[in-house]
């Protein structure tokens, strides 16, 4: 029922109301977030809905994931219009924890992966996914959630929660959904917002380079390196675009493939100005918006 939504903001309640949930056998959908919310962040919110007894969303703004020159600080936050979205989507709790609440100054924990967090964005990013798993962790501690939903979107930190999940033995079924896109292709973000009207239309170079990677499949190339020269180029083409990464994946380890085959994954990041957005795509998915 739209109009019940309830905000929790201590970890004590969040974690009361949770084990309520389960006393009453009730199913919870989860869907961890930072905020700034837009259709892609709803996706998950609707498909949470209809498949679930309840819904609880979170908004925090993790600091262990940001490193030290990342944009915590200026992290776009709209907490009013996060709520109304919320509310108008028919949740049941909206979570909102305080920092100092998550992490005491005695903080010492923290969930690695060895091998998966070292790929692509882990590169330039090196402390990023254990920010990424501690939190996820520790919010699924709270929230005790049966399904949790993650965008294909961040494709590298959804297998780095699988394979945490499948590893720590968490009682939680993870739930990858589909990147959510706007009219051109460009995947929904919360950091487009950093965009000025000119590096938004450059920022199209990603979604036109996975096109490219596409097409090449399409035609049966089998060169991988045919693939990243074709994106190379589309992206460098931009003026103020620069690739932090361009690679040919294995969807699940994420290693790069010497020959391309039927479940290649092209995976980017790529700086438009001082803005780094990531995108990605399976070759052999059929060419929709919505991936
Ligand atoms: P955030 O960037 O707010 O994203 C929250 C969830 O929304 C993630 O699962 C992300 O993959 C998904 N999402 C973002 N853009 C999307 C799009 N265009 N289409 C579909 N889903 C999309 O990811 C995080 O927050 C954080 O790392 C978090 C998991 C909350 C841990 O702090």
């Amino acid at each position: 029922m739209v109009g019940s939504m309830d905000t929790i903001t201590s970890v004590r309640e969040m974690i009361e109301w949770s084990r309520f949930q389960i006393s009453c056998r009730k199913d919870t959908g989860f869907v961890p977030t930072m905020g700034y919310l837009h259709d892609g962040h709803l996706s998950l919110v609707n498909r949470a809905r209809s498949e679930n007894d309840s819904v609880v969303v979170s908004v925090f703004v993790n600091p262990t994931q940001f490193g030290p020159n990342e944009d915590l600080s200026v992290y776009p936050r709209d907490p009013d219009g996060d709520s109304a979205k919320l509310e108008a989507a028919g949740i049941d709790v909206l979570f909102v924890p305080e920092a100092g609440e998550l992490y005491s100054p005695s903080h010492e924990t923290f969930v690695e992966l060895e091998r998966l967090s070292r790929h692509l964005c882990g590169k330039s990013r090196p402390l990023h996914f254990r920010g990424v798993a501690t939190i996820v962790l520790k919010l699924f501690n709270i929230v005790l959630p049966t399904n949790a939903y993650f965008g294909s979107k961040d494709y590298q930190q959804l297998q780095v929660i699988k394979n945490m999940v499948r590893d720590l033995n968490v009682n939680t079924m993870v739930i990858g959904c589909p990147t959510i896109r706007e009219h051109d292709g460009l995947a929904m973000s919360s950091r487009n917002s950093y965009l000025s009207p000119d590096q938004r239309k450059q920022a199209i170079c990603l979604y036109d380079a996975l096109m490219i990677a596409r097409r090449l499949f399409a035609a049966r190339e089998p060169d991988p390196n045919a693939y990243l020269q074709a994106m190379k180029s589309r992206v460098l083409s931009e003026p103020d675009a620069l690739p932090d990464y361009i690679s040919l994946v294995h969807p699940e380890t994420l290693e790069n493939l010497t020959t391309v085959n039927y479940n290649a994954l092209a995976v980017m990041a790529v700086r438009i100005g001082k803005t780094r957005l990531i995108d990605n795509m399976l070759l052999a998915e059929p060419a929709s918006r919505n991936q």
